[in-house]
């Protein structure tokens, strides 16, 4: 077995990514409890895990390319714990915005998501992984059928660039896209190789489909 996917297959490695993908959501808990947020706490709270769930969103698109490129089958063993990672990232986001931004107050917090564009298109896309972390579980998958289970997972297609589009609006109203541009472009490409991987699938398997229909 070659060196990497010896790692992979490793007990220990699920666990360390567990530590890895909680590192985040730690490391600010511990800075504001030791109020070490800076000037503006709620918007380091707010900014800081809309970051980390939009760079978790952009690695669980990440492991399928990269499980074909390399041949490592058992990249696909930490895509769940991923994107579950990045749900919880999102769900912290959204609960920091409600708690600190807007009060805890609920119809305050309806009326802000109707009367802003970003805030809205952002709780689309939470909205959107919402069903996937809800089945993520093996017995959802076997309750819903892999062809279907698959279908409702393809949901993250249209988050994804939701949540880009939600960062994309926010800095609009600063004039500043550079990190924008950065995570359109690697989702962009994520997507694009996607697009491209299933045509050839498809492709490939018609000949032998073209095959079996003649049998
Ligand atoms: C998948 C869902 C979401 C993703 C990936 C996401 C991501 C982000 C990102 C990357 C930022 C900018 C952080 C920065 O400037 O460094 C941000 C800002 C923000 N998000 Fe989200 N977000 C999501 C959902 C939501 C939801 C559901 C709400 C509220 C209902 C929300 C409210 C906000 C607010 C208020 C800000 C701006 C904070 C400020 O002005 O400082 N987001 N989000």
């Amino acid at each position: 077995m070659p060196g990497p996917v010896r790692w992979l297959v490793h007990p220990a490695a699920k666990p360390i990514l567990f530590i890895l993908l909680i590192l985040p959501l730690v490391q600010l808990a511990l800075a504001a409890v030791g109020d070490r947020l800076g000037p503006n706490p709620a918007e380091a709270l707010i900014r800081s895990t809309g970051d980390w769930t939009l760079r978790l969103l952009c690695l669980s698109l990440a492991v399928t390319p990269f499980r074909v490129l390399t041949g490592w089958a058992a990249l696909a063993r930490f895509r769940r714990m991923v994107g579950l990672f990045a749900f919880a990232h999102g769900a912290v986001h959204l609960l920091c915005y409600a708690l600190f931004d807007m009060g805890g107050e609920l119809p305050d917090i309806l009326q802000d998501i109707v009367r802003r564009p970003f805030i809205l298109v952002g709780s689309l896309a939470l909205l959107l992984l919402l069903p996937l972390a809800l089945t993520s579980l093996d017995r959802a998958v076997r309750w819903l059928g892999g062809r279907r289970w698959r279908a409702l997972h393809r949901l993250v297609y249209l988050a994804a660039p939701l949540a880009v589009l939600h960062f994309f609006w926010m800095r609009a109203g600063k004039n500043d896209f550079a990190e924008v541009a950065v995570y359109a472009a690697v989702l962009a490409s994520l997507l694009g190789w996607r697009i491209v991987w299933h045509a050839r699938q498809r492709q490939a398997a018609r000949p032998a489909d073209a095959g079996s229909a003649r049998v």
